[in-house]
């Protein structure tokens, strides 16, 4: 006999519906899988066989045929062992039919208990798009299934639980309230750093607009600091934004157990040992990399210059299009990496105090921060020279709290998104049309970005990027109109390795 179970696999960080297709038929006894598996999946037969055993049903002695379509799939891990081993269940008429369709993930282990699979969340999302209203889901994926509206999500614990929620035998146990995860900004606030007035206005104009950072300055004064503070001042996510980091934490591993939506935005802080596939993503099958966990977040490169070259400029897509395309053999991966860059690096090899205690020679200062790439630096629209610390200013008075400069930022990126009403939401993201449109700039603040851009050697990109600075700057003030004091404090921040490298 044969029988039909939806599943999903995933592909990037999407799911795609599988139709798993089993046929029990008299023959010698024999077990097959066909439709492109990987070998987690071709594994998953001696699964289903001791599970379906050890949970106290029959296994027929009879020959199945497992079929995976559309066979031009690849189809990868272990959560096919549930549906494999439902459609043998169906086939041999212990699974009733059911007049709706449903959708079913799981791993099984050997006693029959249902183990939790990665990319729940994709799967529920992907069941949505297609009408698909009941999904079944491992128990400990059922919270993270019932984040999203329009699909029943039921959670088993075991395949004999499983098979008796399908055939109407017992009721789900509704789990107990979802936690939101919210914890992952630990105890820290704005208010530990002293001094540094200048810098915690920059990462308060970068969280304004979403803007990149790099924070230069001697050992010791506080960059790793202020560039971990600065999700403490971001907006939390929007409910789409949500849905669109926890799918991601969810099919890459990283989403805690028993957790629906992951509001807070994510923080991710890459040694600089790191790979380009690490950074970027890679493999085959392509997976994600640091950008696309980092995606609406932050990324925090600390010790920047020390990055490999090849790494650093393989940012420079992702940098520029918020997303990273991969190409392999086994098809193309599409994922997003919209994320803030925070960079953080001493001027110098050996971390001199400032540029007039500096005992590196020109070449060697030159060499150390020529390692940023100007096409890298160029898209840096905030690039910020911290003093060191003396010891008065540690002494001095916090200024404003994390809660308050938050709510500062919050008022800036409302005025953007009145303004952009689309899909773009920060001027950080504003294209060179756009950019036209909003960021009209009076006679005064021409001649002053003209002369800039001969001192400094501005590109094209470097230009529009001040205008994005200045349009964010007069956003945190409230009002619409740039004034040229706005180009003029948007334009600090740029040229930095004009000074460290004559
Ligand atoms: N501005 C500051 N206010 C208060 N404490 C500070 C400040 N700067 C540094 N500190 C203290 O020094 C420690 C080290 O600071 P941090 O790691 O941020 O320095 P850094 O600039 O990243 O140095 P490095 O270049 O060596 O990485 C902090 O944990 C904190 O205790
Ligand atoms: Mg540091």
């Amino acid at each position: 006999m044969l029988a039909r179970i939806l599943s999903a696999a995933l592909r990037g960080v999407e799911a795609a519906l599988v139709r798993v297709e089993v046929d029990v038929s008299s023959g010698l006894p024999a077990f097959m899988t066909v439709g492109l598996p990987d070998s987690a999946v071709r594994e998953s037969r001696e699964r289903v066989r001791t599970a379906i055993r050890n949970a106290g049903f029959p296994f027929p002695s009879d020959r199945i045929t497992v079929n995976l379509a559309p066979a031009d799939l690849r189809k990868e891990g272990a959560a096919f062992d549930l549906p494999i081993a439902l459609g043998i269940l169906a086939a041999t008429g212990l699974l009733k039919p059911r007049d709706e369709p449903f959708v079913v993930v799981g791993e099984l282990a050997l006693d029959g208990q249902i183990q939790p699979v990665r990319g729940t969340l994709a799967v529920v999302l992907a069941c949505r798009r297609r009408g698909i209203t009941t999904v079944l889901v491992p128990a400990g994926n059922r919270t993270e299934a019932g984040a999203v509206g329009g699909v029943r999500p039921l959670g088993a614990a075991t395949l004999r639980e499983a098979v008796a929620l399908l055939n109407g035998e017992t009721e789900e146990t509704p789990p107990p309230a979802a936690p939101v995860v919210d914890a992952a900004i630990d105890d820290v606030d704005f208010t530990d750093v002293r001094g540094q007035a200048h810098a915690k206005r920059a990462l308060e104009i970068a969280a304004g607009g979403g803007h990149n950072v790099l924070l230069v300055g001697p050992p010791g004064g506080g960059k790793t600091m202020l560039a971990r503070r600065l999700p403490t001042i971001l907006p939390p996510l929007g409910s789409d934004e949500a849905i669109d980091v926890t799918t991601i934490w969810s099919v890459t591993g990283l989403l805690p157990s028993r957790t629906a939506l992951v509001r807070h935005r994510p923080f991710r802080a890459p040694h600089h040992t790191i790979s380009v596939a690490g950074l970027v993503g890679g493999g085959s099958p392509p997976h994600p990399g640091e950008v696309t966990l980092a995606h609406l977040g932050v990324l925090f490169m600390d010790e920047l210059p020390e990055f490999a070259q090849h790494v650093l400029e393989s940012l420079r897509q992702p940098l520029e299009d918020g997303r990273v395309t991969i190409a392999r053999a086994s098809g193309i991966a599409d994922f997003p990496a919209r994320f803030q860059l925070v960079g953080a690096a001493n001027p110098c090899r050996r971390g001199c105090a400032s540029l007039d205690l500096c005992v590196c020679t020109p070449a060697e200062r030159s060499r150390y921060l020529g390692r940023l790439s100007r096409p890298l630096l160029d898209r840096i629209d905030l690039q910020v020279e911290l003093p060191a610390v003396t010891h008065t200013e540690l002494s001095t008075p916090p200024g404003d709290t994390s809660a308050v400069v938050r709510q500062r930022v919050e008022a800036a990126r409302d005025r953007q998104r009145r303004r952009l009403r689309g899909a773009i939401r920060v001027n950080a993201d504003l294209s060179a049309r756009q950019i036209r449109r909003v960021c009209v700039v009076p006679g005064d603040a021409e001649r002053l970005l003209g002369a800039a851009m001969s001192q400094l050697g501005l590109s094209a990109r470097g230009h529009d990027r001040v205008l994005k600075v200045a349009r964010t700057i007069a956003d945190l003030e409230g009002t619409d109109s740039i004034t040229a004091e706005h180009c003029a404090e948007a334009l600090q921040y740029r040229g930095l390795d004009r000074r460290w490298r004559p």
